[in-house]
């Protein structure tokens, strides 16, 4: 597969998927950031790293069993997703096996371009002899769990109240794909 590849938006516009650069560590934060406030659909309460340590994150992440992604609209990111080797590679009982999330910014969202993302990561993925694709995702955020399940993922198991934000509890579904 081709590591830059430029798909059309539902609504026309270019897109560039390309593997992330030490220089997008900002733009990266604030994509990642623009999503935090909204609690209900993401884990992420607020980017736990400053631009220096995404920097280097980026710079010395293992590009072979780990894929940081972006989607470049008009010269800005939109969105990053993170294909992450589970247990960090650690552990030789889940190396096969890849955590998958992503973001995008508000103006962005329903084109089409978080399924692209998710193609992507799985072409990625096969590539690489990767056998499971696996994610974490809230069962109120049913956007989320279409985008997943039309890319093939199924679910796996509900953790119940599994966050509290507020006074709300939260149940999380893990979806998985398995690759042959
Ligand atoms: C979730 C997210 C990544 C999806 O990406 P996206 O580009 O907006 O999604 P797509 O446009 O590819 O659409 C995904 C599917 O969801 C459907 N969808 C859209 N809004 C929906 C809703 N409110 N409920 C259910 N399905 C919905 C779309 O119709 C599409 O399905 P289709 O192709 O069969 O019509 C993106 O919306 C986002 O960044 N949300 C905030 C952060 C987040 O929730 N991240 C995921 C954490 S696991």
């Amino acid at each position: 597969m081709q590591e830059k590849q430029i798909v059309t938006a539902n609504n026309g516009v270019e897109i560039v998927l390309r593997p992330a650069v030490s220089e997008d560590a900002r733009e990266i934060i604030d994509t990642v950031s623009s999503v935090s406030p909204e609690r209900s659909y993401v884990l992420m309460e607020k980017y736990g790293k400053d631009e220096e340590t995404e920097r280097k994150y980026i710079t010395d992440m293992d590009r072979q069993h780990n894929l940081l992604l972006v989607a470049v609209a008009e010269g800005v990111i939109v969105g990053s997703l993170a294909a992450l080797q589970e247990n960090e590679g650690q552990d030789p009982k889940t190396t096969h096996i890849l955590n998958v999330g992503l973001h995008l910014t508000k103006a962005y969202r329903g084109l089409g371009i978080g399924s692209k993302m998710l193609q992507y990561a799985i072409d990625w993925a096969r590539e690489r002899g990767f056998r499971k694709l696996e994610a974490n995702i809230f069962t109120v955020n049913s956007r989320s769990l279409k985008l997943f399940s039309n890319a093939g993922f199924v679910e796996e198991g509900t953790r119940r109240k599994q966050y509290r934000i507020g006074r709300e509890f939260i149940d999380e579904v893990i979806v998985a794909k398995f690759l042959d």
